[in-house]
């Protein structure tokens, strides 16, 4: 960890005034890298009162994703406890595969506070401004069949759902079976990316990523009438770093229920899906269908004119 962050953690840490010469000895460095600290958290946006004869006292921090804050908040053992964070990434998804093909361990988080090239699913780009978003993938290496896949990314829309709506008033719906919808508009998108052992036709490691639009925010033309964020909606700015470490903390709960889908009837119930008429979009082919439910493996299970089928993979747009 950075010095900087170092001195944050330990800021965070004080309910009172740490003064710069136990700042010094807790983190074994000089009281001139404390001071250098202190003004690159101020000039980060942090506030921090210098009280004579006390020390120094954190009064306010600005909305940044940053490892001390995310790490106060995350309770779980494993997944989010290792995590990198960065200014501006092309991709999280992109930078999570390059470091599980390098042995990256299960549960380590990559964060983002902005992407050039946010990927969505479908090859479709995802908008990932500056200071707005969470934009994250957790590496998981879990132990099921590559065809159970579908299971991480329901699983997941449900930890999300959960995380927004413990720290703000908002009903969070899914639309299967990667996005997650505030009033009827979607706030957040996740796109699961394997990595294949093709000797043993298992999952090597999973890419995770998570798309949230958070802040109050003007969103592009086209995705105006489609696409929201939290803050638009409930009118509530929320802590990124907060809010990243309430998804780490459900995932982390949440895992050990892969094995058993118990997960599977919370998703059904904040399904939009579930008795509507859509179109399947699959391989470059699309024909009608009506949702009658979304069976245990997290499989659409649809009435069409052939009969009725499953669907594991592809999209579907609800007909109005
Ligand atoms: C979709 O809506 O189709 C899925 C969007 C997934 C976006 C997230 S943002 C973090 C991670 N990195 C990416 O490039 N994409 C995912």
């Amino acid at each position: 960890m950075s010095t900087k962050n170092e001195v944050l953690t330990a800021l965070l840490a004080e309910e009172t005034a740490i003064s710069g010469e136990r700042l010094a000895r807790k983190l074994g460095i000089s009281r001139n890298s404390v001071w250098k600290a202190i003004e690159q958290l101020r000039a980060d946006g942090y506030m921090i009162d210098a009280v004579t004869n006390r020390g120094y006292r954190l009064t306010y921090m600005p909305d940044r994703i940053t490892e001390p804050e995310i790490l106060k908040w995350t309770t779980g053992g494993t997944i989010g406890r290792r995590l990198e964070v960065h200014d501006r990434l092309d991709s999280t998804n992109i930078r999570a595969k390059q470091l599980a093909a390098q042995g990256a361990p299960h549960g380590y988080l990559v964060c983002a506070d902005s992407q050039s090239s946010g990927r969505g699913r479908f090859g479709r780009a995802f908008f990932s401004p500056e200071h707005s978003g969470v934009y994250i993938t957790y590496i998981l290496r879990p132990s099921i069949p590559a065809e159970r896949a579908v299971m991480i990314t329901s699983l997941a829309a449900v930890a999300v759902a959960r995380a927004i709506e413990s720290l703000c008033d908002a009903e969070v719906k899914i639309k299967w079976v990667n996005d997650l919808y505030i009033n009827g508009k979607k706030t957040c998108g996740i796109l699961c990316e394997a990595g294949m052992d093709f000797e043993s036709g298992t999952l090597e490691y999973v890419a995770l990523g998570i798309g949230i639009n958070v802040a109050k925010m003007v969103f592009p033309e086209e995705l105006r009438d489609i696409a929201t964020s939290i803050g638009n909606e409930c009118g509530q700015s929320i802590s990124r770093s907060r809010l990243i470490a309430e998804i780490s903390n459900q995932l982390d709960a949440m895992y050990p229920q892969l094995e058993t889908g118990a997960f599977m009837a919370e998703s059904k119930a904040r399904s939009i899906v579930i008795g509507r008429d859509v179109t399947v979009l699959r391989g470059g082919a699309s024909y009608p269908a009506h949702v009658l439910d979304i069976d245990e493996q997290g499989r659409l299970v649809l009435r069409t004119d052939e009969g009725i089928s499953r669907l594991g993979a592809g999209e579907i747009s609800l007909k109005l």
